[in-house]
């Protein structure tokens, strides 16, 4: 099988994940990489792979099919659109941009150069998501009432040694939120209103360490997103996935999704429902699902890219998906600024 030659851009926390997946995945090769810090140097003699200090002198390579934009989000589109210029693919980390006018430019680029781009919400590339959406669809759980997501979790100080992470757009709305508003949007629809409070009480850094998320979909459905960075909890998806091994398992669940014919609780897989008349009367009945945990998400990911390189599929994560998540993450820290309810 043919493999593509990928270079990353950004090996740092990120970065580094995907040089992992791609050493798994039996669609792609580690063509590169390119990065400022002495943190690089150590991965390119480990990895042996050549070193680029620059996007200018990776463009200069021969054989380079697509690549990875893994840096902070402020660089996304200078870095991007560099690439797309030339008309080689990016698998472009989350979220987008670090602003609106900024992603529209990506996307603009993308559709100009007629150059494919995904964007990194690598959680719709896991087994058990694909299951929910199936089941979802499937119209099983009846309509779609409501949900719960939480997202809560204890970052250690060593995290915010990296002081991006402790100013605008680096707190856990953008860094984490985005994946699970990406989820909850490709797995209930388009989102019209949302409304949103913010604190940083705790860490009393610039950026927010904990918010809580409404939002109305355009079905009618609503959600609840709950986050924070600073308590101490299993119930996120990071923690309860297993997707990443940088973060230690645990088996609860982070997502509750209501219909009027049954409800499902998932990573941890669980559907419930009333066998004979649906009544809070009656006993609830449960059906747990045996798949195992699915680890290989990000693997998953390189190998849609790699299908999307050789032109067999369109990216699963388009620019305008993260366009989207985008818009509801603006409208959230506008609604917290405000305390009005935002259309999206
Ligand atoms: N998909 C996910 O689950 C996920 C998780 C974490 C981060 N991310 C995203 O990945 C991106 C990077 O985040 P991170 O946590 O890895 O950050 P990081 O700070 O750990 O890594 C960023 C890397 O970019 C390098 N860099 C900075 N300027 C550069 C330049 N001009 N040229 C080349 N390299 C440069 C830095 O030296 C560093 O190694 C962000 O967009 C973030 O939102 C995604």
């Amino acid at each position: 099988m043919k493999k593509i030659n990928i270079s990353i851009v950004g090996t740092g926390l990120m970065g580094l994940q995907h040089i992992k997946a791609i050493s798994k995945s039996k669609k792609a090769n580690l063509h590169s990489i390119v990065d400022i810090s002495e943190n690089a140097k150590k991965l390119s003699n480990k990895y042996k792979i050549p070193l680029y200090s620059n996007v200018s002198s990776l463009l200069k390579a021969n054989q380079l099919d697509a690549v990875i934009v893994a840096t902070p989000n402020k660089l996304h589109e200078k870095h991007t659109i560099s690439f797309l210029k030339k008309k080689i693919p990016v698998l472009l980390e989350k979220p987008i941009s670090h602003n609106i006018k900024s992603a529209k430019k990506i996307i603009i680029s993308s559709k100009k150069n007629k150059t494919p781009l995904l964007i990194g919400y690598h959680r719709r590339h896991n087994a058990i998501v694909s299951k929910v959406k199936t089941i979802i669809r499937s119209g099983k759980l009846g309509n779609i009432v409501s949900a719960n997501v939480l997202c809560w979790f204890y970052k250690h100080m060593e995290y915010f040694k990296e002081s991006w992470r402790t100013t605008r757009g680096g707190g856990p709305l953008g860094i984490n939120l985005v994946h699970d508003i990406d989820m909850i949007c490709y797995l209930l629809g388009s989102v019209t209103y949302v409304q949103a409070f913010t604190t940083n009480k705790t860490r009393k850094y610039k950026v927010e360490d904990t918010a809580t998320v409404n939002l109305i979909f355009e079905s009618g459905a609503l959600c609840t997103l709950n986050i924070s960075d600073t308590i101490v909890a299993p119930w996120s998806y990071e923690l309860t996935a297993g997707e990443n091994p940088a973060y230690p398992v645990t088996d609860q669940s982070a997502y509750l999704i209501g219909g009027t014919n049954g409800s499902i609780q998932f990573p941890n897989l669980r559907y419930w429902y009333y066998k004979k008349e649906r009544s809070w009367w009656n006993k609830i009945l449960i059906t747990k699902d045996k798949n195992k945990k699915d680890d290989d998400t990000l693997v998953n990911q390189i190998d849609h890219f790699s299908d999307v390189v050789f032109k067999k599929v369109k990216p699963k994560v388009n620019g305008n998906d993260g366009l989207i998540s985008l818009k509801i993450f603006a409208a959230i820290k506008k609604s917290a600024k405000t305390g009005r309810r935002i259309r999206v």
